[in-house]
């Protein structure tokens, strides 16, 4: 295993039991490298906000080691809260302060030095694109808004890794593609390490450049989206063929790289690591084979079928959230913010 003070995050056998039944998470271990966007994907349940919180000084574990920018979480869960930026599903922002003065509560209590608090602020206002809206209360506010202003909450503080769960949930295709641009911008200006849950598989297949599967509480896959892609055996080239037949079969079987063939109603269906470079040399089996073609195309797998390859089940995007879940989130934010509202 590599040190884990160059890592940004490492956990080992990291476990979560709840009320001595519940196995919310179940022996996990992975790393996660300075400067990564991190993708923690899973089905509703699947032990994501668990995971996150334990990994945030927000909940004790039941097993296992975590270390976040140098710091053993569980040893000191205080110091995690004050050097990393957290950015929760359910709203965090008050709702009967501005959009200013949320931001000038987070920078207090996350310590920013008073001298350095309204420049920061006004940055933070101007590049989420709050300006405008930053006098008025966080309730008038639309949801991309409200995201944008939470994410700025999160990193007011300039933290050095980021923690994101399902940060884009409820938003429409716009505001999650807004809310992913200024993630990016900030990674590109200071190096941020982002760990994200979601169950938007195309989300993280595009922003995140390792990602780990979690089913039940079990870390089921790990890697880059196109190394888990690999695993499936590649890309799948449709062929339809003018005839049908086990000769047909024998060629395409018989091309270098083939992972394997399938016949799918009137095509056949062929796996291979690189399909672009496998087209060629069809065709020209074919051709050779005295096989007619009438159309192929190529199709490049998606995480969803990573999914259900290492989890034997479809992919279901849930939106509802389980009562559990709602009361875990709710005490998260108490803590981290009940201080202040004295
Ligand atoms: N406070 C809690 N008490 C008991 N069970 C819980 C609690 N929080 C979560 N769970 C359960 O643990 C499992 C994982 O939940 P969670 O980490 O919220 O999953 P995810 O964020 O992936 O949807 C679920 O079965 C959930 O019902
Ligand atoms: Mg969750």
């Amino acid at each position: 295993m590599a040190s884990a003070a160059a890592n940004a995050v490492t956990v080992e056998g990291l476990s979560k039991t709840y009320n001595g039944t519940v196995r919310a998470v179940q022996n996990v271990s992975f790393d996660v490298r300075p400067g990564e966007a991190f993708g923690f994907l899973g089905p509703n349940g699947a032990g994501k906000t668990t995971t996150v919180s334990m990994l945030t000084g927000g909940l004790a574990p039941t097993a296992g080691h975590a270390v976040v920018d140098g710091i053993d979480v569980f040893r000191d869960p205080h110091a995690i809260k004050r050097r990393i930026g957290l950015v929760f599903q359910e709203s965090t922002a008050d709702s009967d302060l501005t959009g200013r003065e949320n931001l000038e509560l987070a920078a207090a209590l996350f310590g920013v030095p008073r001298a350095s608090t309204k420049q920061r602020v006004d940055s933070l206002l101007e590049r989420m694109q709050i300006g405008d809206a930053a006098d008025r209360l966080a309730k008038t506010y639309s949801g991309g808004m409200r995201r944008r202003l939470e994410l700025a909450v999160g990193i007011i503080h300039a933290p050095r890794v980021l923690f994101l769960d399902e940060p884009t949930l409820g938003l429409d295709p716009q505001g999650r593609a807004g809310f992913w641009r200024y993630v990016q911008e900030l990674r590109k200006e200071n190096g941020m390490t982002v760990f994200v849950t979601t169950h938007y598989l195309d989300e993280a297949d595009t922003i995140c450049e390792r990602i780990a599967i979690i089913d039940h509480g079990h870390l089921v896959a790990i890697g880059t989206p196109s190394e888990l892609k690999d695993r499936l055996g590649g890309d799948v080239v449709s062929v339809r063929a003018t005839r049908t037949g086990p000769e047909v079969e024998a060629v395409l079987r018989g091309l270098p790289g083939v992972v394997s063939v399938t016949k799918y109603d009137d095509s056949y269906r062929v796996k291979a690591p690189r399909g672009e470079e496998l087209i060629p040399t069809l065709v020209e089996a074919c051709t050779r084979a005295g096989v007619g073609l009438a159309g192929i195309s190529l199709k490049r797998p998606s995480l969803d079928e990573v999914f259900l390859e290492f989890t034997g089940r479809e992919y279901r995007e849930d939106e509802g959230m389980t009562a559990t879940d709602r009361a875990l989130r709710v005490g998260q934010v108490q803590q981290a913010f009940g201080r202040s509202r004295r």
